[in-house]
C-alpha cells in the first residue's frame, strides 16, 4: 500500500546566476505522516521556504520528487493549502470574501465558498468582522484569516510559512492555541516553519531542525508530549529539556558555519 502521507524523495535545488551555483538545499529525505504535525526550524537562508514552494509546486526542484500519498506531485499546484511567509489579505475584499477566496481560486461559486467560510469565521474569533475589511483588523486577526482561507481549501496537507512571526508574544501565545484547537477540530497534516523553538516544541509532533549553507536537516526530534496541550506545559522539564536540545543544535551549527565563512 502507498505511504499515506508526504514523501520528499532526493529533493535539492541548485540556483544558478551569472554562472555562479548556489546550493540553497542539498539532497533532502523527509517523511510526513498523515495527521501530523510538523516543524521546520533554522537559521534564515537555510531553504525553508524554498522547500515548501516545491512542495506547493511553484519551484521546480534541481532533482527529486515530490510524493503524495503515493502520487507524484512533483511541479503540480493545487495539491496543498499554502499559507505563504507573506500572506496578504486583499484590502479591498471583506474578511468574508478573503477568507472565501482560496476555495473560489480551486472553483468554488462565491455564494458556496461565503456559506463555507460563515460559520468557521465566526465559530474562530472573527464573528462579527465578517463584513469588515482587512484595515479594520489587528494583526492576530488577520493571521487568523489568512489561515482559515488556508484551512479552507480543501486538501490534506497544510504548509504555514511563520505565520506568527510578526506577532507580539502575548498575541502569538493565543494563536498558537487557537492554531492547537484548529489542528485538533479539523484533523490536517501541518508543516510549520519558525524561528521560535519554544513554537516549534509547544506546536509539534516532530521538529526538523535544519542548518545553512548548504540547506539541510541536521536532526529530527520527535516531541512525546501529550496532546491536547495548553501553556502550562512550557515550563515541564521535559518541555525545557527538548527546546535547549534545540537551541544547542542552532547554535553548534550557526557558529560552526559563521567561523567558516570568516576562515
Ligand atoms: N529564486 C531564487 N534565486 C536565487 N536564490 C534563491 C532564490 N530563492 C531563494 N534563494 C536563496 O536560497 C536560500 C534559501 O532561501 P529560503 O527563502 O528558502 O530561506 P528560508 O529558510 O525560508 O529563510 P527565512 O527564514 O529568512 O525565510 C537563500 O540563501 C536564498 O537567498
Ligand atoms: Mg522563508
Amino acid at each position: 500500500m502507498a505511504y499515506a502521507g508526504l514523501e520528499l524523495e532526493d529533493v535539492s535545488m541548485v540556483f544558478k546566476s551569472d554562472g555562479q551555483e548556489f546550493t540553497a538545499l542539498a539532497p533532502l529525505e523527509l517523511q510526513v505522516p498523515r495527521g501530523r504535525f510538523i516543524s521546520l526550524i533554522g537559521p534564515s537562508g537555510c531553504g525553508k521556504s524554498t522547500i515548501f514552494n516545491i512542495v506547493a509546486g511553484l519551484q521546480a526542484p534541481t532533482t527529486g520528487r515530490i510524493v503524495l500519498d503515493g502520487e507524484d506531485i512533483t511541479g503540480m499546484i493545487g495539491q496543498v493549502g499554502y499559507m505563504l511567509q507573506k500572506d496578504l489579505l486583499l484590502p479591498w475584499r471583506t474578511v468574508l470574501d478573503n477568507v472565501s477566496l482560496g476555495m473560489e481560486i480551486r472553483g468554488v461559486p462565491l455564494k458556496q465558498a461565503r456559506e463555507k467560510a460563515l460559520p468557521l469565521i465566526q465559530r474562530y474569533g472573527l464573528g462579527g468582522f465578517e463584513n469588515r475589511y482587512p484595515s479594520a483588523l489587528s494583526g492576530g486577526m488577520r493571521q487568523r484569516a489568512a489561515l482559515l482561507r488556508t484551512l479552507l481549501v480543501d486538501t490534506d496537507l497544510i504548509l504555514l510559512d511563520e505565520p506568527f512571526g510578526a506577532l507580539d508574544a502575548q498575541t502569538k501565545a493565543h494563536m498558537q492555541e487557537w492554531l492547537l484547537q484548529l489542528f485538533n477540530d479539523f484533523g490536517r497534516t501541518v508543516i510549520f516553519v519558525t524561528h521560535d523553538v519554544e513554537e516549534a516544541v509547544f506546536l509539534s509532533d516532530d521538529i526538523y531542525v535544519m542548518a545553512s549553507r548548504p540547506g539541510r536537516v541536521i536532526d529530527k526530534m520527535p516531541v512525546d508530549l501529550p496532546r491536547p496541550r495548553d501553556r502550562s506545559i512550557v515550563s515541564t522539564p521535559r518541555f525545557v529539556a527538548m527546546k535547549k536540545y534545540c537551541l544547542d543544535l542552532l547554535h553548534t551549527h550557526g557558529v560552526v558555519e559563521e567561523e567558516k565563512a570568516a576562515a
